[in-house]
């Protein structure tokens, strides 16, 4: 299985690892293929996302994939975020090998999960963003969770 210099690159030095004490949102998922897990923390300011980290419980692409998914949403609006998908996080890393795209899409729900609760908690929830979450499906090993508060 070849593995691109950008995805080796983030495996081996992952950026925004870690966690935001004081998150805006966070957003929980799990794999339900593999079972690995994948946090996402944002700190929003302004519709704006200015810092994001992560933790993952998982594979090497699914840590390849968070750090470049932060790279890609620090700076960006709520929205615009949300435009954001798997697809794009795999071709900002070069690419992922057919059989490890699965992981690649713990980052997209792991980010997602975590603008729902913030556009819900904001009371901004439209139908058009909600159309958005769709990604999330009804996956009962995900959650969400508000400023620190988890939820299970
Ligand atoms: S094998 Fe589980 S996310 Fe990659």
């Amino acid at each position: 299985m070849e593995y691109s210099e950008k995805v080796l690159d983030h495996f081996m030095h992952p950026r925004n690892m870690g966690e935001i004490s004081d998150a805006t949102a966070s957003g929980t998922v799990g794999n339900p293929i593999c079972g690995d897990i994948m946090k996402m923390d944002l700190k929003i300011e302004n519709n704006i996302i200015i810092d994001a980290k992560f933790k993952t419980f998982g594979c090497g692409s699914a840590i390849a994939t968070s750090s470049m998914a932060t790279e890609l949403i620090i700076g960006k609006t709520t929205d615009e975020a949300l435009d954001i998908t798997n697809r794009a996080v795999a071709e900002a890393l070069d690419g992922l090998p057919k059989v490890k795209m699965h992981c690649s899409v713990l980052a997209e729900q792991a980010v997602k999960k975590a603008l729902e609760a913030y556009y819900l908690e904001n009371d901004m929830m439209t139908p058009e963003r909600q159309e958005r979450f769709s990604i999330l499906g009804k996956d009962e090993h995900s959650h969400t969770d508000l400023h620190g508060e988890e939820k299970s």
